[in-house]
C-alpha cells in the first residue's frame, strides 16, 4: 500500500528586522510585547559579555529570574558539537517549554550556534538574533541559515531556521576592533558588487569615513545590504538559484581561507576572492576594465587585500576550490558580476582562465 502525505503547505517564517542606532532597548519590549515567554535564554561570547555585561542588564535582563546568561568561549571553535552538547544541557535542565525563547548576542558565531540550539531544541523554539558584528549584522544574522562545524569542514551541520526577530543595533559596530571591522566591510562590498551600484559608489567616495567607523555612513550601508540581502533570501530562501549571487568572490575566497588554516580572516580571504573572481568576469563575463580598476582600487584603499594568494600555489587552490560545494561534475561554477551591481550566477570557468585570473 502507498499513501500520499502531500505537505506541500508554505510555513510562514515572516519575522521583522530592525535596524538603528542605539536601539539594543527595544529588545525588551518586542519580548515583553511580541512574544511573553515564560524564559529567555541568553548566549553570548565572552568578548562581548565583557563589553556588555552592564548594558544587557541595565537594557534587557534587569533583575528578571526569567533570564538565563550563558557565555560561550569567543572563537570559531564554539561552533562545535562540545559547546552544543553543554549549551543543550545546560538549557534543558531548565525545563524549558514550547514557549521559551532562545536571545543570541554576538557575532555570526553565537547567532550561528544560538540559531541552530533553537532549531532542534524541542523540535523547534522561537529565538531572536541581536548581531554585534558587521557580518553578523549584514549577512548571517539575515536568511535563517544556522550551522555548527564538524573537524572536517565548517558549517556541515546545520538547518534553516529563521528567527523571530532581529535587532540591529549599529552602536555595537563602535567596539569592534580594526581587523573585525574591516572583515565585515569586505562583506559590504560584495554585497555592493553584486546588486548595489549606487552603495558602491557610496564607499568609493566616503571610504575616509568608513575606516573612521562614522556612525551615519555605517547606518546607511548596514540599512542597504540588509534590505538587499532580504530581498534576495525573500526570492530564493533556500539558495536554489539567486542567493547564489552572494557567494561571488567565495570560490576563490573560501579556499584560500582554508589553506590558511583558517588564520586569514573570511572578509580578507573574500577581498583577495572578489580581486581574482573579478578578473574571471573581466575576461568572461562582459565587467569593463574601467570597473574592475575601481573595484581593485576599493579594496587596496580600504587595506583589504593581504596578497596571502601570493602564498599559494595556483595548483593547490584549485585542487582545494574543487572541493568547494558550487561545483557541477568536474568544472567549477563561479558567480560573476557583469558590472558593478549586477551578478549573474551558475557561470562555468575553465581551469586556465582561474588560472590567468588567480596569477594576475
Ligand atoms: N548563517 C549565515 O548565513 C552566515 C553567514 C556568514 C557567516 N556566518 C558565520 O559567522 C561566523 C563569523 O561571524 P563573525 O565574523 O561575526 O565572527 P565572530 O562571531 O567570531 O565574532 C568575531 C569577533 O568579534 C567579537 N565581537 C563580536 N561583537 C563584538 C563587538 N560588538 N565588539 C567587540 N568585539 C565583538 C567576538 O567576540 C569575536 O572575537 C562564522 O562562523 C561564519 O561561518 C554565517
Amino acid at each position: 500500500m502507498y499513501l500520499t502525505l502531500k505537505l506541500k503547505k508554505n510555513f510562514d517564517y515572516s519575522h521583522q528586522i530592525e535596524i538603528g542606532k542605539s536601539i539594543f532597548s527595544h529588545t525588551r519590549e518586542v519580548i515583553e510585547n511580541e512574544f511573553n515567554p515564560d524564559k529567555c535564554i541568553i548566549i553570548t561570547d565572552e568578548n562581548v559579555f565583557k563589553i556588555y555585561k552592564q548594558k544587557i542588564k541595565k537594557e534587557l535582563t534587569g533583575n528578571s529570574k526569567h533570564f538565563h546568561i550563558y557565555v560561550i568561549p569567543a572563537d570559531e571553535k564554539s561552533k562545535s558539537q562540545k559547546t552544543r552538547d553543554f549549551l543543550e544541557n545546560e538549557i534543558t535542565k531548565l525545563r524549558l517549554s514550547r514557549d521559551s525563547m532562545l536571545i543570541a548576542i554576538g557575532g555570526g558565531v553565537v547567532g550561528d550556534i544560538t540559531g541552530f540550539l533553537a532549531s532542534t531544541l524541542l523540535r523547534g523554539i522561537k529565538y531572536i538574533n541581536v548581531p554585534t558584528t558587521i557580518i553578523a549584522q549584514v549577512d548571517s544574522s539575515i536568511g535563517g541559515k544556522t550551522a555548527i562545524n564538524t573537524k572536517y569542514a565548517k558549517n556541515l551541520i546545520g538547518t534553516f531556521h529563521y528567527p523571530s526577530f532581529v535587532l540591529i543595533d549599529t552602536d555595537f559596530l563602535q567596539t569592534l576592533d580594526m581587523d573585525e571591522y574591516l572583515n565585515g566591510i569586505s562583506e559590504i562590498i560584495k554585497t555592493s558588487l553584486v546588486g548595489l551600484e549606487n552603495t558602491f559608489s557610496f564607499l568609493e567616495k566616503n571610504y575616509k569615513s568608513v575606516l573612521e567607523k562614522n556612525e551615519n555612513v555605517l547606518l546607511k550601508l548596514i540599512k542597504d545590504c540588509v534590505s538587499f540581502k532580504s530581498k534576495i533570501v525573500m526570492i530564493d530562501p533556500t539558495e536554489k538559484n539567486w542567493r547564489k549571487i552572494l557567494n561571488f568572490g567565495h570560490t576563490v575566497g573560501h579556499a584560500l581561507e582554508s589553506l590558511s588554516g583558517y588564520r586569514i580572516k573570511h572578509g580578507f580571504a573574500i577581498a583577495e576572492g572578489m580581486i581574482t573572481e573579478s578578473y574571471i568576469a573581466f575576461v568572461t563575463n562582459g565587467l569593463s576594465e574601467v570597473d574592475l580598476l575601481r573595484i581593485q582600487y576599493l579594496i587596496d584603499i580600504l587595506n583589504l587585500d593581504k596578497k596571502f594568494r601570493r602564498k599559494i600555489s595556483f595548483n593547490k587552490a584549485y585542487d582545494k576550490m574543487l572541493y568547494d560545494k558550487k561545483k557541477i561534475g568536474n568544472s567549477l561554477t563561479f558567480s560573476l558580476i557583469k558590472k558593478i551591481g549586477l551578478c549573474s550566477f551558475n557561470n562555468k570557468v575553465n581551469k586556465h582562465i582561474i588560472e590567468l585570473a588567480y596569477r594576475h
